[in-house]
């Protein structure tokens, strides 16, 4: 049985001022878009406020998953749930209570998804998976688009599918996913992918984005 595959843009690296246009180029093919939400204290780099981030999500043509990189997320990640993103992601190093958070979300009616970073271990983090339905495995170091793909992450790949088992919980990579890296990490695991410099770098994102997603379709388990 081969897995469902999902291809989740990031708007990162996408022109700000013009940002409507750039997801008009990508929405008709993607499956969410992924929006970075940096507060430049949980990541040295900032990009949305809640308020510009809500705009964002009221106005997009598809469903928006977002990425909270930002510290203190208890409080405020129920309210991008409230304000309609589709699936909320939360860092487990920025969460002090995690199994309340990604109830809070899914009350909200959004998916509940939880990211580490690199050099955190996913083991420690089994233990929610019960109130997770996406797990989020950062291959690069949160804060910047455009950074290289982390092979040793793959580990962590298959140390997550191993987790998941049989559950309809989706699995994540981010960062440094492009043409030359999509199916190191579909062959270990991951169903979920973004993409940003690799889409909104390419001459014809909406092309690359069916390109990715061709490369993995109907990958077997
Ligand atoms: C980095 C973000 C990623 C990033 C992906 O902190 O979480 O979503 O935008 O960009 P690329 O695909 O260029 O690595
Ligand atoms: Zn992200």
């Amino acid at each position: 049985m081969s897995r469902e595959i999902r291809i989740t843009p990031s708007i990162l690296n996408a022109d700000f001022d013009h940002l409507d246009k750039e997801i008009g180029k990508i929405a008709q093919v993607s499956d969410l878009i992924h929006l970075d939400v940096m507060d430049n204290i949980f990541v040295p780099n900032f990009t949305f406020d809640f308020e510009s981030a809500s705009k964002i999500i009221q106005n997009c043509p598809i469903g928006v998953d977002a990425h909270l990189m930002v510290a203190d997320v208890e409080e405020i990640a129920p309210l991008y749930a409230q304000v309609g993103c589709e699936s909320v992601t939360i860092h487990a190093e920025a969460t002090k209570d995690i199994a309340k958070t990604l109830r809070a979300i899914r009350s909200e009616g959004a998916r509940s998804g939880l990211a580490v970073k690199p050099q955190t271990s996913i083991a420690d983090y089994e233990q929610f998976s019960d109130l997770v339905d996406m797990f989020l495995i950062m291959t690069v170091e949160p804060g910047f688009g455009g950074q290289k793909f982390m092979n040793d992450m793959m580990e962590k790949v298959r140390a997550t599918r191993r987790v998941i088992g049989d559950r309809p919980i989706w699995l994540q990579v981010d960062g440094g996913i492009s043409l030359e890296t999509i199916e190191i990490a579909v062959e270990a695991g991951a169903d979920t992918f973004v993409a940003g410099s690799a889409v909104f770098k390419a001459d014809d994102p909406a092309a690359m984005v069916v390109s990715l997603r061709e490369l993995v379709r109907g990958v077997a388990n």
